[in-house]
């Protein structure tokens, strides 16, 4: 399409934008506290961005990305108005939130697809419409304009290497339960082949589980299957492939007396797996630094929503679903057990110690130098 039709559809679309506004409120689609509205019609303010989050399941969306994503766009473009909505684990919801920004005529979406493969055909239907889709973390499936995460192959690796690690390298015998991501995520396929290149060969997996949506009580109930199925003794270390899975197995071990508990690993860098951490009910986690991945997904979404070169704000460049090269930002994760909390999750501000120790692990506060 030409840049010429591109404008023209995407006028005619903003025309039906004060008509919309009233489905989107329904559907919600709630305006940015920060700019006060997103009824502005495009003629009264900058550009519009639309921020499309998954669910509400897994902390870090709403606690650290879309408060880091709504300052950073306002820091680079404080004329541009921002719409986000939340799926909450819904792909006909996302589908319809999609639609909703389409037909106001939104200037740029960064998605974090409920369902990759589901939401392609919106993809392109706003790519028709001349409104280019970010890829935010997910990498989403249709013509996607460009896509800022983290090696996801390298999370599983750091995850089943501090497994390996934590169960005493090559265990004689020992047998791991895996519980993976939702499969429709394509991150979950990632962390899952990067955790067997390195756990293949060197311990039994006993069972092996997908969880939808990433729920922490499908984990809690396929880790109580899996104890049943293997013994109370017999379960040597779990891959939790993120921290809401890993706090589901730990209470289903818990619950079934599973003593001692077995080492545990996660990914998010929650704050109360942060703490589990500490009190050693879950020996590590992945941290995938917030604030460069906002600060990437805002420089991207900000130059796209401007009609800029997307390759002027990324530095990598990935390949899509179709086979597509298309300009990424790809950003390196980090190992979090007890002796490097400090180093990383406080030293960049994440959370302060305070916040971490509370009175009832203060004692291994102690221990683990948090002070
Ligand atoms: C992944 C994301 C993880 C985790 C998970 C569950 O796509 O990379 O950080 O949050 O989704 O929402």
């Amino acid at each position: 399409m030409l840049t010429s039709e591109i404008s023209r559809s995407k006028a005619s679309l903003r025309n039906v934008a004060l008509t919309m506004i009233a489905i989107s409120t329904a559907l919600g689609l709630a305006a940015c506290g920060t700019d006060g509205g997103g009824a502005a019609t495009a003629e009264e303010s900058g550009p519009q961005i639309g921020v499309l989050l998954p669910d509400a399941t897994t902390a870090r969306w709403e606690t650290q990305d879309r408060r880091l994503l709504e300052t950073k766009i306002k820091d680079l473009c404080a004329a541009c108005t921002i719409e986000h909505a939340n799926a909450k684990g819904d792909v006909a919801t996302q589908q319809q939130q999609m639609n909703s920004l389409i037909a106001q005529g939104v200037d740029a979406i960064l998605l974090v697809a409920v369902d990759a493969r589901s939401l392609a055909g919106t993809v392109s239907k706003a790519d028709e419409a001349g409104i280019p889709v970010i890829a935010y973390d997910r990498l989403a499936e249709g013509p996607i304009a460009g896509h800022v995460s983290f090696d996801g192959q390298e999370v599983g690796r750091l995850q089943g290497r501090a497994l390996l690690k934590a169960m005493g390298d090559e265990v004689p015998g020992a047998q791991i339960v895996m519980m993976n991501g939702d499969p429709s995520d394509p991150n979950a396929v990632l962390f899952q082949e990067g955790a067997l290149s390195v756990l293949t060969g060197k311990v039994k997996i006993g069972k092996s589980y997908e969880t939808l949506q990433w729920r922490p009580e499908s984990a809690n109930m396929n880790m109580s299957g899996a104890i049943s199925a293997l013994g109370v003794d017999n379960i040597h270390g779990v891959y939790a492939a993120n921290d809401g899975l890993a706090a589901g197995s730990i209470s289903a071990l818990r619950a079934n007396k599973v003593s001692p508990l077995p080492p545990v690993t996660g990914q998010d860098a929650e704050l109360a797996a942060v703490r589990r951490i500490v009190a050693g009910s879950q020996y590590m986690t992945v941290y995938k630094p917030f604030e460069p991945e906002a600060a990437a997904g805002a420089a991207m979404v900000v130059a796209a929503a401007r009609g800029e070169n997307l390759t002027r704000v990324a530095k990598d460049e990935v390949e899509t679903s179709s086979g597509k090269t298309i300009p990424a930002v790809m950003l390196t994760p980090i190992s979090v057990t007890a002796d490097n909390i400090e180093d990383t999750l406080v030293k960049d501000g994440v959370y302060t110690v305070r916040q971490i120790c509370t009175p009832e692990i203060a004692a291994a506060c102690d221990t683990a130098g948090l002070t």
